[in-house]
């Protein structure tokens, strides 16, 4: 089985478009989260009467900066953000193109959504105008797995091309899977990432009547996404896109790799299914506890060794609650305050299915830089009034308000989605 390393990097996100300046804000403490009420149509959009306010938005993006007009008319906002971030990644990663073999470099880039703006305007415009007024670049505009596609005609990518869409879940499973086909010899080299960009009235109303979002801080946007905290009420409905390029240690050798250039190595993989409830985890976490211990155990290290823990916990009272309760369990026994926890969901919102990829970078950053970054909004650790156990809120290091220096050989980054699914992957610090 090949050692898989990570040597290239690329995203955007609420608080910035590429891997420098999301980084910088997110280790300053900033948040990238706002009002609705700041959007040029928040009166004639639909989203005054939706309770939720607060969105995380990609600032400043310009198409035209990473694509040629034609070229980005063609395509859905979260496929523009995954050719970018991917154009990102690739020039960082410092690939040559012809000296690669086409043939064994792959893609696997998911969304979990794809183009929410899309199925929206041609439906109207169906109901209104009949079949002339359908698009014929509807169907292909809107699946989930066109990001992939577009990545791989774009830069001749020949090896395995696969979407995974398993709601907030999605990022972390496209590197998961791209981990297991170099791993397993389907590919010497993968983009893989996750990309979203479903901030429309029409998904904020759905997730407010799921009762997912956050409603309490509308009138205070940064304080909105408070993962852990004792007031948190709900996630924050964000966008962007993470890319990373995995690739087998000796193809990364063969190619000249810098040892310095190589952020980190994947060392295990987890995932499971709750089999309980379509969008609720079981209390005790269950579900995220097997796939935080199969990932442990599949890269051959113990708990105590896990210096840095990348929560999922969206700042929803339960889903917070849940991870908690799994990670107590799994870190049972260790020295407990070894364990640093932050979930970064409180600058940057909710990606949904790129929550994962971008996360995953964070958590790269942190073992490449030593430095553990924030959770933002944590006054009061855990005591929900709804039932948070005071006692396993005591345990690690929340990391709250600020980052904190660090040295990180071992990290773990959890992802869970509506569905039941529940994901985990374990990078390392690389070591020749
Ligand atoms: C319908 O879909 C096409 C292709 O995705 C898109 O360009 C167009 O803006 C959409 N909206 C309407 C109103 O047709
Ligand atoms: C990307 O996909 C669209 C269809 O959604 C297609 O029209 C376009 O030519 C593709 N662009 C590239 C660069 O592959
Ligand atoms: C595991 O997956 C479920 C599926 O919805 C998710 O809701 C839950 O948050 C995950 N488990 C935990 C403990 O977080």
């Amino acid at each position: 089985m090949s050692r898989v390393v990570v040597t290239g990097l690329g995203m955007i996100t609420p608080l910035g478009v590429g891997v420098t300046p999301t980084w910088a804000n997110l280790l300053a403490g900033k948040s990238g989260l706002v009002s609705t009420k700041t959007l040029p149509d928040y009166q004639s959009g639909g989203w005054k009467d939706i309770p939720c306010k607060v969105i995380g938005k990609v600032p400043q993006w310009n198409s035209e900066d990473h694509l040629d007009k034609a070229e980005s008319r063609r395509l859905a906002l979260f496929a523009q953000y995954a050719m970018a971030a991917t154009q990102e990644a690739l020039t960082d990663a410092k690939v040559d193109m012809q000296q690669t073999d086409k043939t064994r470099f792959g893609v696997a880039v998911g969304s979990g959504i794809g183009s929410f703006h899309d199925i929206h305007d041609n439906a109207t415009s169906f109901t209104t105008g009949g079949y002339k007024k359908v698009q014929p670049l509807f169907i292909p505009k809107l699946l989930t797995n066109m990001a992939a596609g577009n990545i791989s005609i774009k830069h001749g990518l020949q090896g395995p091309l696969h979407t995974v869409s398993t709601a907030c879940a999605t990022g972390l499973h496209a590197v998961g899977d791209a981990y297991n086909f170099i791993q397993n010899g389907y590919a010497d080299i993968m983009v893989c990432g996750g990309t979203e960009s479903s901030i429309h009235p029409l998904a904020l109303a759905g997730f407010a009547r799921a009762r997912s979002v956050v409603t309490d801080f509308n009138d205070d946007p940064e304080g909105a996404s408070r993962p852990f905290d004792a007031r948190r009420n709900g996630f924050v409905l964000s966008e962007g896109c993470g890319i990373m390029i995995l690739e087998s240690l000796d193809h990364a050798k063969a190619r000249g790799v810098d040892p310095n250039a190589i952020y980190a190595e994947i060392k295990g993989y987890g995932l499971s299914g709750d089999a309980h409830h379509i969008t609720a985890p079981k209390e005790d976490g269950d579900g995220a506890f097997r796939s935080m211990e199969m990932a442990v155990k599949r890269s051959g290290l113990q708990p105590h060794q896990i210096d840095y823990v990348n929560a999922h916990a969206t700042s929803t009272v339960i889903g917070d609650r849940a991870e908690n309760n799994a990670i107590v369990r799994l870190f049972e026994g260790c020295d407990d305050k070894q364990l640093s926890v932050s979930s970064t969901k409180s600058s940057v919102g909710h990606l949904l299915g790129a929550a994962g990829a971008v996360e995953s970078i964070f958590t790269i950053k942190a073992i490449h830089d030593s430095v553990v970054p924030p959770t933002l909004n944590l006054d009061i650790v855990g005591g929900h009034k709804g039932g948070d156990d005071p006692a396993k809120f005591a345990k690690f290091d929340y990391t709250p308000h600020e980052s904190k220096s660090k040295n990180i050989d071992y990290a773990l980054c959890n992802s869970f989605g509506f569905g039941g699914v529940n994901s985990t992957v374990c990078f390392g610090k690389y070591q020749a």
